[in-house]
């Protein structure tokens, strides 16, 4: 929804959807990926963040990205977890670390088809700015993110939808 600027204080906020995802049930997946899948991911997410390097935070985050390599139909799943810095900025998101790690092991041509989001502090948590152009790298037009939206209630949409309107660098 598009609202003129001058026009925005007119908003009651409670009728601006904040969200853009869709609360999972288990009978209807919209990313026609199946529930069995988007189980194990969630379960690799959640070891993944485990391993969690965040003394700073205490935010303990895990990914797990499906994901395809050149033409091959062979689905992967690699993880990453979050790992901060004394240098606060210098911390790495779990989204991010994932996809460093696979393109680390398969190279550049990896598409990601899901990823999935879990953390153990029972909290929402939706990727970051940072992240979601960081996937979008990486996607296709049908990428779909898992992730705790709130009362850790499963949430599904699409990268577009966590993203519209994204930055493209267009040379030509
Ligand atoms: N974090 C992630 O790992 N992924 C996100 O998408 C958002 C934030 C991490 C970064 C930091 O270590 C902690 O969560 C708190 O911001």
């Amino acid at each position: 929804m598009l609202v003129q600027r001058d026009r925005l204080s007119e908003l009651d906020p409670e009728s601006v959807p904040r969200y853009p995802h869709t609360i999972m049930s288990e009978a209807q997946h919209a990313s026609g990926i199946s529930t069995a899948t988007i189980e194990e991911l969630r379960k690799r997410a959640d070891a993944a963040a485990r391993n969690s390097h965040s003394p700073y935070s205490h935010f303990r985050v895990g990914a797990a990205l499906l994901l395809t390599v050149g033409e091959s139909p062979e689905e992967k799943i690699v993880t990453g977890c979050n790992v901060e810095n004394a240098s606060y900025r210098l911390t790495t998101c779990a989204e991010q670390s994932a996809i460093a790690t696979a393109v680390g092991l398969y190279g550049p041509a990896i598409r990601i088809h899901a990823v999935a989001v879990a953390n153990l502090n029972d909290a929402a948590s939706m990727p970051c700015g940072a992240c979601r152009q960081t996937i979008l790298e990486f996607s296709t037009p049908d990428t779909w993110v898992f992730y705790p939206a709130e009362k850790n209630e499963p949430a599904e949409a699409t990268l577009t939808d966590l993203l519209p309107a994204a930055f493209r660098l267009n040379q030509s």
